[in-house]
């Protein structure tokens, strides 16, 4: 069964994600449950802040995207399909030498809510496996815009707070509004 998934502005999304430390059956149990939760809501990424959980813990899966980006993860151009649902632990981002570009994103705590989020193209990102072995990948486009904005999350940054003035002045209602629905099913949840 999917996992609930957090909305705004449910504290939990404001909270930076604990260092995973132990990388048992528990952690790869979390890990299979989010890829479920992700892809029954068609998104392509889920941060654990957004199952509740403030850990240093995402997923991606990049599958369902057109393949106009380029990734090389330890140094090999691995296939996609091998590494597709990916899950990265204690994720660290460093920006590559790169334009930045816009490009609309969505959130699966923010539903029905798009914008504009201008990004630097390409990264690369260290993290560890559900085994505790560390890896490198080095991605652009979708890719890059993708894990970068799941790294955000395990901050508790959101997209809205990376969104130029104007972009997120236009959305700021539904915002707004999705806040206080938010805080209305908290109050009506036993
Ligand atoms: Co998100």
């Amino acid at each position: 069964m999917p996992l609930r998934i957090v909305h705004f502005n449910d504290p939990i999304l404001r909270q930076k994600g604990r260092n995973v430390t132990v990388f048992d059956s528990e952690l790869a149990n979390l890990a299979q449950e989010m890829v479920a939760t992700m892809h029954e809501a068609e998104g392509i990424g889920l941060a654990a802040q957004q199952i509740g959980r403030a850990l240093q813990l995402c997923v991606v899966d990049l599958l369902p995207m057109k393949r106009n980006f380029t990734w090389v993860l330890d140094g090999v151009k691995t296939p996609l399909e091998l590494i597709m649902p990916m899950t990265l632990v204690n994720p660290a981002v460093v920006v590559l030498p790169s334009e930045k570009e816009p490009y609309e994103e969505g959130c699966l705590s923010f539903p029905e809510i798009r914008g504009d989020v201008i990004r630097p193209n390409k990264i690369a990102v260290r993290f560890q496996d559900l085994h505790g072995i560390a890896h490198t990948l080095e991605c652009d486009g979708i890719f890059a815009r993708c894990i970068q904005h799941e790294v955000d999350h395990l901050n508790g940054t959101l997209f809205i707070d990376r969104m130029e003035k104007k972009v997120r002045l236009g959305l700021e209602l539904a915002i707004r509004d999705l806040a206080q629905r938010t805080r209305g099913n908290a109050a009506s949840s036993p």
